[in-house]
């Protein structure tokens, strides 16, 4: 096998009470990469499709980051070019570096017949991570790696754990079309923090992977809560609380902040609910000359895949 196509999915990332550690995959949003073997050496962007303004040189590209991290460890006897087919919107908060980040280890690592565990990719793609959003962290990469819903338990080494995933549990998420750079997102967050807000954090956190684990939908919605980043990065998203309460009031399990932003994202039980939830939430947008993207979608359980 000389080449290969693959669907690297979007993601979220801190799932409202987990900053930095917590994520889940997304089911029908993500990028399509093609990586093909050849016999030069090296690593070459040979294609970005999609309409968005990203670097082809291999040293400025996420893509091209992670899979130079991986070649320089491997040192194979070929390779790779990369064509990026890229769906997921740049700076919308839903892990589009991230999906590029995976894709291109994630391919080369099946052309050379699996050296490496999924936790070692996902090492090589926090490298790329890092050129997007200027800090080094895999809640976005380990759920498109591994899919579900992914622990980050350490980055050093790092250490990855996989949390079920209930069944019947659907996304909704809105990208509201504003720019919010990851960057600034995380330079206006306190470096120090109430030791009372965190307590509520970490019992929220705690409560929350307990429900994960037992399907408890009921706990699942007086765990997602956030009072240490939201207060914070809701102000960077316009009418974000307006769309909070109505989605709650339309039956959501809860709501928060994609990422960094600006899309917002809400958890449900059902796709009726998460189709009600999207409803909700284009009442609000489409009062505003906001434009926005809306998905309903499941979680997907798989993560990247070959297609
Ligand atoms: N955990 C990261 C943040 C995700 O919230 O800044 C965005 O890349």
């Amino acid at each position: 096998m000389n080449e290969i196509k693959i669907f690297s999915p979007a993601t979220v990332a801190n799932v409202a009470c987990g900053f930095d550690v917590l994520g889940f995959c997304l089911d029908s949003v993500g990028d399509e990469m093609v990586i093909r073997k050849i016999d030069k050496k090296g690593i070459f962007i040979t294609k970005i499709e999609g309409g968005f303004d990203l670097p082809e040189e291999t040293q400025l590209n996420v893509a091209g980051v992670s899979a130079l991290a991986m070649y320089d460890v491997l040192m194979p006897d070929c390779g790779f070019e990369i064509e990026i087919y890229k769906k997921i919107k740049p700076g919308s908060g839903i892990g589009s570096s991230a999906a590029s980040a995976v894709g291109s280890v994630f391919g080369m690592n099946e052309l050379l017949g699996r050296p490496c565990t999924k936790t070692q990719l996902t090492e090589f793609a926090v490298k790329g991570e890092a050129v997007a959003s200027k800090c080094e962290h895999a809640d976005n990469l380990a759920p498109a790696m591994f899919g579900g819903f992914t622990l980050v338990k350490s980055m050093s080494p790092l250490e990855i754990l996989q949390i079920p995933t209930p069944a019947n549990l659907y996304a909704t998420i809105i990208h509201p079309q504003i720019e919010v750079k990851t960057s600034e997102a995380r330079a206006i967050l306190p470096k120090e923090v109430e030791l009372s807000n965190a307590v509520t954090q970490w019992a929220n956190f705690g409560s929350l992977i307990h429900a994960l684990h037992t399907s408890d939908f009921e706990l699942m919605k007086r765990s997602l809560n956030d009072v240490i980043v939201e207060p914070f990065r809701s102000q960077l998203i316009p009418h974000y609380y307006e769309v909070k309460n109505i989605v709650l009031e339309a039956g959501a399990l809860g709501v928060g902040i994609s990422g960094s932003g600006p899309s917002i994202f809400s958890l449900s039980k059902g796709v009726e609910i998460a189709n009600n939830v999207a409803d909700a939430m284009k009442s609000i947008y489409s009062k505003t000359d906001i434009d926005f993207d809306i998905h309903v979608t499941k979680i997907n359980t798989q993560g990247i895949k070959i297609i």
